[in-house]
């Protein structure tokens, strides 16, 4: 093969440096990367698996999911800071009644009064509603359960804003699942729509009963909307449909013992 000017002139670089002689047959390509060792099959360490820590920051959808008990998602709940009315709240409102009774019922928010004690619903809402559950059988201290789609008081009562009620949302989910009541009331149109992501406003949905599905809870739960106490306080006029929602909710429940 002819050898090229500019590849006689390297030669004689090599020869000037005191390179005489060849050592291959096959040109040696110094600009390839260097040939790893064959590989080898190396054994898997051993890794003990330690599920994460349920970090304050991490989405609430990962923290939910972990809790595998209602303790455990109170704890999570109570260590929870993605949602800022937590700052401006005095106190996290869980729950109250009876954990795993076969009625749960999910209202908005916490006020004042539930702020200020811990526990949902017992300012003059709840009060109300307490009378309406007691008309059917039902209280919270034997076969009821109660919480709010939000743990923290939104200041001044406001109205909870989208982002506050899907930081929450997850955790709601998550407590209706490991509660695994019979039957939900839904209380107003807050809950009604974050739970059963519909556009329907509460006039036109209440008094309709929905499945919900929950993550890891087993069979869908049927669940009622109905108007909030605080709108009936405010609506008294509207009490004749709440009570047929309530004997609804009652007819239900004896069906299904
Ligand atoms: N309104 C709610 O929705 N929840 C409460 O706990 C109190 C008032």
């Amino acid at each position: 093969m002819p050898v090229s000017r500019a590849e006689m002139e390297l030669l004689r670089w090599y020869v000037a440096m005191g390179a005489d002689e060849a050592i291959g047959s096959t040109p040696a390509d110094r600009f390839a990367p260097p040939r790893r060792a064959p590989d080898r099959p190396i054994a898997a360490p051993a890794i003990r698996f330690t599920p994460p820590p349920a970090a304050a920051e991490a989405p609430s959808s990962a923290i939910a999911a972990a809790a595998r008990t209602l303790e455990e998602l109170e704890a999570a709940v109570r260590a929870f800071e993605g949602c800022a009315l937590k700052r401006t709240a005095t106190n996290t409102v869980f729950a109250d009644g009876v954990p795993g009774a076969p009625l749960m019922i999910v209202g908005e928010a916490p006020g004042g009064d539930e702020d200020r004690v811990g526990r949902p619903f017992i300012g003059r809402s709840g009060q109300l509603l307490d009378r309406m559950l007691a008309t059917i059988g039902f209280d919270r201290k034997s076969n009821a359960y109660i919480t709010n789609m939000l743990y923290w008081r939104p200041p001044g009562n406001r109205k909870p804003t989208g982002d506050e009620i899907a930081a929450c949302l997850p955790f709601v989910r998550r407590h209706i699942a490991l509660a695994r009541p019979k039957l939900l009331l839904l209380s107003g149109a807050t809950a009604t729509a974050a739970l059963l992501d519909r556009p329907d406003g509460i006039t036109k949905i209440r008094g309709r009963w929905f499945n919900l599905e929950t993550p890891g809870g087993g069979p869908p739960v049927p669940a009622l909307a109905t108007y909030h106490p605080s709108f009936l306080l405010r609506a008294p006029a509207r009490k004749s449909e709440a009570w047929r929602d309530l004997l609804a909710l009652r007819a239900r429940f004896q069906e299904a013992q």
